[in-house]
């Protein structure tokens, strides 16, 4: 995306675009699962709360980032991030602003090569006749490429290297013709087909209950989900698995948005495009994501089930045998439309990805916008086959927990104070302001200030140190009373030392469970080692890059 030919073709591309990368799996998969998890109705107010007080601010910092970074010909975090903090060292926080990309690309392409081949399945009928535990079946041999039932040999491998080649195929069309074009095809196509799923959502009622679910009721699902409840407040764990949702649904604190942003005019507005691309995320989300998964299964198999079974699997495990329900021509439409949609929704978020690095290369080493795709692809892919090959050995969870959950706030923590701080709300306010097709409110001054860095700091101390089974009441009743605070194993300290799985080892008994779990901690331990190395490649490549710019100054 070299600084002079790359640009926009429309406004309604670019806010199509921007509300594509946005609009991701984590709309239809993450956010039923984490509002199922989180209490239903207990969920939503924090998730709302968080949208207003760190999402919509961190959407205006990052696309003025963006923007103001594009002036100057920066199109990825680094150097946007050095010429606002003027210091040398600010470029090497921005390093999470690319790194973060490729290592959810790695596992998220995977994700969306599943939707791809489950198109095909669907079209095929292959789930025709299938009970419920053999389409869950079906996913398990898919994603255990050790045995190959489903048909394909090699089948998972196969498509995610097509998943990955026609991510870089199209990156490598550039902006307008690459990414903007696939956002302006796949979107309308996305919230149709999204719109028929919520309609049988919403009007399955009963009708699906049978001997075996009595109690089945799509409404019990819908009620379940909308019903807000007051009790949740109090409860930081709730807020924390909120404040991730809003992260990772808004692809804020990932580089993405400063990227697409550097494209554009630099008069042109960014208060509204933001805001457009930002609600539009919010009703996919909100209303399209709570209609779909959540109401149609339990409509079938009961609220109880849907809550003891929430797992980002019930997409591919469950949806398809639901399906079955409507007989098998509406099935196969429904299973079209269903991983239809979700591999339109993660395409145009996982495109945003390629971005970041792409624009590094061009700007900084001259790559060609080919070079630049490809070379995105190559890395995506040997960070990724470890995902497709180890998928059961936890490579998949350590990608998505430090590059999918933990880098985020690093990321968005540091770009705030940046943005408020050392840049200057004053500055800041005036970058987001010109040409803004709106009155931003000025309370957002306020917030953009203080809030949401104070909020993002809670949020980061708060991951460090969350207590045992979220319970921070009993934690700090504990705290009190002399007998200290314990750790939850998802706290980023004792994950960070993989106590849940040392605690596992220790426990099991069967030779068989104890060598699946050794092996597990030895492909974390990889993950990690490759996570690593890749972070401190870009880094050095940071470096180079400012050393390059330092000589041509002289
Ligand atoms: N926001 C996307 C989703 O909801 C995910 C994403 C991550 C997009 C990183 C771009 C960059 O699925």
């Amino acid at each position: 995306m070299s600084s002079t030919k790359e640009g926009w073709g429309t406004r309604v591309g670019l806010v199509l675009a921007m509300a594509g990368n946005a609009v991701g799996l984590g709309n239809f998969l993450r956010f039923p699962v984490q509002a199922v998890n989180n209490g239903g109705g207990a969920f939503i107010i924090p998730y709302l709360v968080s949208f207003l007080v760190m999402g919509i601010p961190l959407l205006w910092i990052e696309w003025s980032i963006g923007r103001y970074g594009g002036k100057a010909g920066h199109h990825s975090p680094p150097f946007m991030f050095e010429r606002m903090g003027k210091k040398h060292y600010w470029k090497y926080f921005a390093v999470f602003g690319i790194w973060t990309n490729l290592a959810i690309a790695a596992y998220y392409c995977y994700i969306e090569s599943w939707t791809m081949s489950y198109v095909i399945h669907s079209l095929a009928r292959t789930f025709d006749g299938m009970n419920q535990l053999e389409v869950a079946n079906f996913f398990r041999n898919y994603v255990d490429i050790t045995t190959s039932t489903t048909g394909i040999p090699y089948e998972a491998i196969i498509f995610y290297v097509l998943c990955l080649a026609l991510n870089t195929w199209i990156l490598s069309r550039g902006l307008s013709g690459g990414i903007e074009l696939t956002a302006k095809i796949g979107m309308p196509i996305l919230i149709l087909f999204g719109i028929f799923l919520a309609i049988r959502g919403l009007t399955l009622g009963t009708s699906g209950a049978s001997i075996a679910h009595p109690d089945a009721s799509a409404w019990a699902g819908i009620d379940f989900l909308w019903n807000p409840q007051f009790d949740s407040l109090s409860n930081p764990k709730v807020w924390l698995a909120a404040a991730g949702q809003i992260f990772f649904t808004l692809s804020v604190g990932m580089g993405t948005i400063h990227c697409y942003a550097a494209y554009v005019k630099s008069r042109d507005d960014i208060a509204l495009n933001a805001m457009s691309a930002g609600w539009t995320n919010e009703f996919v989300e909100v209303v399209l994501g709570s209609l779909i998964v959540i109401p149609i299964a339990a409509g079938y198999l009961g609220l109880d089930w849907v809550k003891e079974n929430a797992g980002f699997g019930m997409a591919f495990q469950t949806m398809p045998f639901l399906f079955e329900n409507w007989g098998p021509m509406l099935a196969a439409t429904a299973g079209l439309f269903w991983f239809g949609l979700l591999f339109f929704a993660g395409i145009t978020s996982s495109l945003a990805m390629g971005t970041p690095w792409m624009a590094f290369m061009q700007d900084e080493f001259k790559w060609t916008r080919n070079k630049s795709a490809w070379s995105f692809g190559l890395f995506v892919l040997i960070l990724g086959l470890p995902t497709v090959f180890f998928y059961n050995f936890g490579v998949f969870d350590e990608y998505d927990y430090w590059a999918g959950t933990v880098s985020l706030v690093i990321f968005a923590l540091v770009e705030s104070i940046l943005f408020s701080w050392i840049f200057g709300i004053k500055n800041g306010w005036n970058e987001l302001t010109t040409g803004a097709d709106i009155k931003v409110p000025n309370i957002y001054k306020f917030i953009i200030k203080y809030i949401t860095p104070a909020f993002l700091f809670f949020v980061f101390i708060g991951s460090i140190f969350s207590p045992k089974k979220g319970n921070w009441s009993a934690a700090l009743s504990s705290l009190m009373s002399g007998n200290g605070w314990e750790l939850d194993n998802g706290s980023i300290i004792k994950q960070f030392f993989n106590a849940g799985l040392h605690e596992q080892i220790a426990a099991a008994t069967d030779p068989a469970v104890i060598s699946h779990l050794e092996l597990q901690l030895l492909f974390t331990n990889g993950a990690r080692i490759l996570l690593i190395a890749t972070f401190l490649l870009i880094a050095y490549m940071v470096y180079r890059a400012s050393a390059n710019r330092l000589k041509k100054e002289k």
